[in-house]
């Protein structure tokens, strides 16, 4: 199963647009039903609308509770999802299990290990 989640974040790189960076990610979101949603990023003249591809499988995706996301890239260490993607993942679970493919090997994390305290759903609200 993991080589499916790695095969379809390969495919979804091919995809990818990114002229300024010349860095292509392909993610790959597999929903606790087993669904697999992609994503590549999508990058803007205006840097900052760019969009990763993380946030690109996610927003794809009609599931609500992910558990597994794998990333690929060109990178050596492998990537692991950027700070904003991170904010938006943990507003669906922090128990997603992520995987960085790079050209030379994998590296692990689970979310909650990326965003400790995270501000999340449940936190909403609680202003005062
Ligand atoms: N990027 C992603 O798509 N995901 C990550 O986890 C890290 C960075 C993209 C954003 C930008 O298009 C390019 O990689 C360089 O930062």
């Amino acid at each position: 199963m993991a080589d499916t989640l790695r095969a379809a974040a390969t495919a979804a790189r091919d995809r990818a647009y990114c002229p300024y960076s010349g860095f292509a990610v392909g993610a790959a979101l597999e929903a606790d039903d087993g669904r697999i949603f992609t994503g590549c990023n999508v990058e803007n003249a205006s840097f900052g609308l760019t969009l990763c591809a993380e946030r690109n499988a996610l927003v794809t995706a009609v599931a609500r509770s992910f558990r597994r996301l794998v990333v690929v890239a060109g990178s050596d260490p492998p990537v692991a999802p950027c700070g904003a993607c991170r904010q938006v993942l943990v507003e669906f679970g922090v128990t997603l299990e992520i995987e960085g493919v790079g050209p030379t090997g994998s590296r692990h994390w689970r979310l909650a290990d990326l965003l400790p305290d995270a501000f999340g759903p449940e936190l909403r609200g609680q202003h005062e």
